[in-house]
């Protein structure tokens, strides 16, 4: 595959970090979700995760200048050298700017695909309000839809499977709502860039995978 950057853009539970994990795996590409980089600094508690904490929890965007730095620093590292798998970023036009300015200073890597997954309000809520994560390993489950073998335990490391503080139903709401001013006109910016594909999120998650990958061979 041509080196490139790889965007998963969409609203709150959509699909984003399930599907992020398999293109990553089938395309060798580093998985670089600044959601699971922001819970990590919080869970260290660096200066960082202390900024990011409350912005978190209440459903809001953590500010660009920081989240820039962040995807910065981690596109410099050797492994993100031939492109990467971006979950959860650009989430405004001015990270889609600054993105777009990095990638001008990595001549040869650019942006290659961007899918928007697209799924209805009430799938969302469903999705985010039974979802859970293995504190160990990140793996993601769903109490209904990807049930663990054993309850409240991963299936990959026995680690324990917590519910996301804002995967709260009036955290989601606000989230939606922040998703819709901030995030959504992030269409717009892409939508008329080659590598723009709009990915139906419903179904399962094998349903969604099976129409993302065609456009990655
Ligand atoms: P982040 O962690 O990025 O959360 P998000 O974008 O809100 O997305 P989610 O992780 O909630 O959902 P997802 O689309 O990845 O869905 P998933 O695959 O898990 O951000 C959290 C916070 O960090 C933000 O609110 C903000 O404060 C801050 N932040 C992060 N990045 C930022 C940035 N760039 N700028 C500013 N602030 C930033 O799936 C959800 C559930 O559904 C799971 O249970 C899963 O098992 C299930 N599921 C998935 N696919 C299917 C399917 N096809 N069928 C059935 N179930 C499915």
């Amino acid at each position: 595959m041509q080196p490139g950057h790889i965007i998963l853009l969409g609203a709150p539970g959509v699909g984003k970090g399930t599907q992020a994990k398999v293109v990553a795996a089938s395309t060798g590409l580093p998985h670089i979700s600044t959601g699971d980089m922001l819970r990590a600094s919080v869970a260290a508690g660096t200066e960082m995760g202390k900024r990011a904490k409350a912005v978190m929890e209440s459903g809001a965007l953590v500010d660009d200048e920081l989240i820039l730095g962040i995807v910065s620093e981690r596109l410099s590292q050797d492994d993100a050298k031939n492109g990467v798998v971006f979950d959860g970023f650009p989430r405004t036009v001015v990270q889609a700017q600054g993105l777009d300015a990095l990638v001008v200073e990595r001549r040869g890597v650019g942006i290659t695909h961007i899918f928007h997954i697209v799924l209805d309000d009430e799938e969302i809520v469903t999705r985010l309000a039974g979802r859970r994560v293995c504190e160990d390993c990140g793996a993601i489950y769903h109490v209904q839809y990807q049930p663990p073998r054993v309850d409240g335990r991963c299936d990959r490391c026995g680690g324990v499977l917590r519910q996301r503080k804002d995967d709260q139903p009036e955290v989601i709401r606000h989230r939606l709502t922040v998703y819709r001013t901030e995030t959504a006109p992030l269409v717009a910016y892409y939508r008329s860039r080659p590598g723009y594909v709009e990915v139906d999120g419903s179904g399962d998650a094998a349903a969604v995978t099976n129409r993302i990958l065609p456009f990655l061979r």
